[in-house]
């Protein structure tokens, strides 16, 4: 079972640089737009969605969530979960939070055998009365733990792929993984994918054969889980990323295309959220 009472949607893919860490970001703001108290996950240990949501040296960090010192009883997440909290950077809204990460979460990818990757679901239960959405930002890693305790706290995955055999293959694994997670009597049987967004996807003069060919293998290959919606390159994305500001804060065309897309992107995932706007 996923995390009951509040909307999580984890960003994975079994291969990097394919713009987890971008629609995560993207969905955060658009999701802090419409009102919403939003939490952003992160579990990646190098930290970049903390960085891009402003946080400098957070004083916790979601490893105490997952820490069990083997010596003595585990701590309940349940008490950690509000002291790893904080609110984003000054330049997000105050309606979004986030749950930082620190080079030492690496460190938990060696724990086994502890249940550990049950204790953020739990966490995030525990914040359910502050939060209405959580997104987690999954890291690359295959088969991880860490990526592992995101599928079981989630209620949807949303897979990114750029246009390339690795945005392909970081899909297929994904898939795999979930469906170790989703399986009858698997952690998360509620779990679903809500579908592959292109991300990173050449704008129109840029776009050559190969990118075709590869966006031809994600429909023939994933077919209905594929997503309508392109992210489309735009430089814009890495201004926000620089500034550590939301995209919807951004000036522009480009920076209005993109926030549309993450938009479509969330109602399609969530599409409750939608009809709650009106
Ligand atoms: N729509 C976009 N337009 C332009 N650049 C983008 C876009 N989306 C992502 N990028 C850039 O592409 C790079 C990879 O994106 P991102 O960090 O989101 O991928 P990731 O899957 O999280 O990578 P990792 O696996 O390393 O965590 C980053 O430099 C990011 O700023
Ligand atoms: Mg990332």
């Amino acid at each position: 079972m996923a995390v009951e009472g509040v909307d999580c949607v984890a960003e994975v893919s079994e291969k990097g640089g394919v713009g987890k860490t971008s629609v995560t970001a993207g969905l955060i703001a658009v999701a802090a737009e419409l009102g919403l108290r939003v939490g952003g996950v992160d579990l990646d240990p190098r930290g970049t969605l903390t960085d891009e949501l402003g946080i400098d040296d957070p004083e916790k960090t979601v490893n105490d969530l997952y820490y069990i010192d083997e010596k003595k009883p585990p701590v309940d997440p349940v008490t950690i979960a509000p002291t790893v909290m904080v609110r984003a950077g000054r330049k997000w809204p105050a309606n979004v939070f986030v749950l930082p990460a620190d080079r030492s979460l690496s460190n938990r990818e060696k724990d086994g055998g502890n249940g550990m990757e049950y204790r953020l679901k739990r966490a995030l239960w525990a914040l359910r009365e502050e939060i209405d959405v959580f997104f987690i930002d999954a890291p690359p890693r295959a088969g991880g733990q860490l990526v592992g305790s995101a599928l079981i706290a989630a209620k949807k995955a949303l897979i990114p792929s750029t246009l390339s055999a690795d945005g392909w293959s970081g899909v297929s694994q994904a898939l795999v993984t979930i469906s170790h997670q989703n399986a009858p009597g698997g952690p998360n049987e509620d779990l679903e994918v809500a579908g592959i967004v292109r991300s990173i996807v050449p704008r129109e003069t840029e776009l050559r054969e190969i990118h075709r060919m590869w966006d031809k293998r994600l429909a023939e290959d994933f077919g209905d889980l594929l997503l309508p919606t392109l992210i489309t390159n735009y430089a814009v994305r890495e201004t926000a990323r620089t500034a550590r500001a939301p995209i919807t804060s951004a000036p522009g065309r480009e920076a209005k295309t993109l926030v549309g897309a993450y938009r479509d992107v969330l109602f399609h995932t969530l599409p409750h959220l939608k009809e709650a706007r009106g």
